[in-house]
């Protein structure tokens, strides 16, 4: 079947009724050797396949199993059938590709996120998948409308590095040296100068610092790229490999930066609700049904549909670390040493459950949390004038905390090499990162956004391994 198939998509929104047309997808489910629901991607609808089982070969007929990969050309006509406005008349059915029965393991009946985890490589062919899936390539698209209108460049930051951004010290090695028999220095340890790239390098935990080399020319860009965190965190939240947008912003400040954030959140989300409404219907219906089975008090007082018009239509809440404190200490769950992690002073670094009672409890709305103490952030953040905190700001989401994370950045040099040494950053190896406070420094901002726990919140789903194609996590890379 060599003609050009047209996409069920295309098909169900312009309707060419009476027309010979050829759609090309894999088969879902065949009932009574007649009626086959065909799926090829270009939306979550499948399309009704009537076949002519009269003048089909019974070997064809045999082979139209669900995941089976078919052709079929036929007229469209208006459906008889409930829930789809056009179904396809068979006259011919071409067999791309079996998949026999007895061993595939995508039978049409509710699986389990687990087990689809496993099966990783076949788990697109459901219809969660399929829709996380469009739904995440709509956001990352609209990310790219939203900086490319107002001015931004997108910038390609190095993957493989010799510095750490965050100096959280979890980065995975970049070698090629024999681990057997690694080169020794005269004093036995390894020898990195005979490493491929004479020195020890490992792949890029943030393009940030890169970023703010590329602002201080050009302006306003922004990266959208892997970054690699070895920290061996097992959580709902935390990949091993995700992507990570950072713009980076020659003279703003932390308001502005506050600013940039929000519009681009509300802006993206918006462009889902806009484009991937019938996805988002289904994962709305899908999160509501696993909803039903948690205990009361755990249940979601929002459908997804609505929390994503939640966030696109209230400003979010805009509060100091210090403020932020406060609300704990006089919070019941802290009073009642309900949290793990009771808190007991100020400077305390706060925890996911305490990022979500914020959010979800206390103020029911997004929260950007402001002015950390300098000791829980990272070096290259702008010290206040009170000298205890920086510039540093965090924006918390429902059900997912942190989901932003950025700063104004110190852009004075005696200040920067100063918190460098406090934290025992060695200077000579940033010498370009303190060259732009040397040459010509100015304010400026930037920020984070871990690209999963936006997929995430946007299409409902607990688990970040589920928002990703192939999750890298402690002890998987399978793929
Ligand atoms: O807060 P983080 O560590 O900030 C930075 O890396 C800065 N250099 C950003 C900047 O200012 N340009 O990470 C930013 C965001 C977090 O808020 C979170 O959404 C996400 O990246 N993130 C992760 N997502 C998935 N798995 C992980 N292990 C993540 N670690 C951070
Ligand atoms: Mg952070």
């Amino acid at each position: 079947m060599k003609e050009k198939a047209t996409s069920i998509s295309d098909l169900i929104a312009k309707k060419p009724i009476n027309q010979t047309v050829v759609v090309k997808g894999w088969v879902r489910t065949f009932r009574n050797n007649q009626f086959i629901a065909l799926s090829d991607g270009s939306t979550i609808q499948t399309l009704q396949v009537v076949v002519d089982f009269e003048n089909t070969a019974p070997e064809v007929l045999k082979k139209i199993t669900t995941g089976a990969a078919i052709g079929a050309r036929g007229t469209l006509i208006e459906s008889q059938g409930r829930g789809q406005s056009v179904e396809l008349k068979a006259a011919e059915i071409f067999i791309f590709g079996e998949a026999d029965p007895e061993k595939y393991p995508l039978q049409p009946k509710k699986h389990s996120l687990e087990f689809l985890r496993e099966i990783a490589h076949l788990r697109f062919r459901t219809n969660t998948f399929g829709a996380v899936f469009r739904v995440r390539h709509q956001l990352a698209f609209a990310i790219h409308r939203f900086f490319h209108e107002r001015g931004f460049y997108y910038m390609h930051t190095p993957i493989i590095t010799a510095s750490d951004a965050e100096g959280a010290g979890e980065m995975f090695r970049v070698t090629t040296l024999d681990l057997h028999h690694p080169p020794k220095t005269e004093t036995g340890g390894i020898d990195f100068k005979k490493d491929f790239f004479e020195r020890e390098t490992n792949l890029t935990v943030s393009g940030q610092l890169e970023a703010e080399l590329g602002a201080m020319a050009l302006g306003k860009v922004y990266t959208f790229g892997p970054t690699f965190r070895a920290e061996n965190s097992n959580t709902s939240r935390h990949l091993a490999e995700f992507w990570m947008i950072e713009p980076e912003v020659a003279f703003n400040d932390l308001d502005d930066n506050m600013d940039l954030a929000e519009a681009m959140l509300q802006f993206v989300i918006k462009d889902a609700l806009d484009n991937c409404a019938e996805d988002l219907d289904f994962l709305s219906d899908r999160l509501a049904q696993e909803d039903k089975s948690k205990p009361q008090d755990q249940r979601s007082e929002m459908s997804l549909i609505e929390r994503l018009h939640f966030i696109v239509n209230n400003t979010f809440e805009r509060l100091t670390y210090t403020e932020a404190i406060d609300v704990l200490m006089q919070s019941t769950p802290n009073k009642k040493k309900k949290f793990s992690y009771v808190i007991e002073e100020w400077g305390a670094d706060l925890q996911s459950e305490h990022e979500r009672y914020l959010v979800e409890k206390h103020f029911k709305k997004p929260v950007i949390l402001t002015d950390y103490p300098k000791e829980i952030k990272a070096f290259y953040m702008r010290v206040n004038e009170d000298d205890k905190t920086v510039r540093a700001m965090d924006i918390l989401f429902p059900g997912i905390g942190e989901i932003v994370g950025g700063s104004q950045r110190e852009e004075r040099l005696a200040v920067l090499q100063a918190r460098m040494r406090e934290m025992h950053i060695p200077e000579a190896e940033l010498y370009w990162y303190l060259d732009t406070r040397r040459f010509g420094t100015c304010p400026h901002a930037g920020f984070g956004l871990g690209f999963e726990r936006l997929v995430q919140f946007v299409t409902g789903m607990g688990n970040i391994r589920d928002v990703i194609a192939f999750p890298r996590y402690p002890g998987n890379a399978s793929f």
